[in-house]
């Protein structure tokens, strides 16, 4: 099992985009082999600054979706259009 914290603090306004993509990406990951669940929170001090945790019981599989082709379609478009900031990330691994 691991276990993937990653912080994001998204541009003024841009918050709404940011949610919807993440639900898109969650609709995708739904039924995907080796992905339990993730889940989005929000900073209540900052409604920009959000929290995604993501829990795979497959290594592989985790690999395979940081490295698809649509996966690096979400992080140029949030690189380009949405982070005021890059993405902090911590891996667990349990
Ligand atoms: C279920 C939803 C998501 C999961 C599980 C997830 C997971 C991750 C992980 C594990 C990384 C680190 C990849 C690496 O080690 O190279 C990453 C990086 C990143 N993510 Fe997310 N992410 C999600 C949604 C999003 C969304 C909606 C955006 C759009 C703004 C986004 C933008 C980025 C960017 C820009 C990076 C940095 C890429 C780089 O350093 O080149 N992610 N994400």
């Amino acid at each position: 099992m691991i276990t993937v914290g990653m912080d994001y603090h998204v541009l003024p306004g841009k918050q709404r985009d940011f949610e919807e993509k993440f639900n898109a990406v969650l609709t995708a990951l739904r039924g995907a082999p080796g992905h339990n669940d993730s889940k989005l929170f929000r900073d209540v001090g900052d409604d920009c600054s959000y929290l995604i945790i993501s829990d795979w019981s497959d290594e592989n599989a985790f690999g395979e979706f940081v490295r698809s082709q649509a996966f690096r379609d979400v992080t140029n478009w949030g690189k380009e259009q949405i982070l005021s900031d890059r993405p902090r990330h911590k891996v667990y691994k349990h």
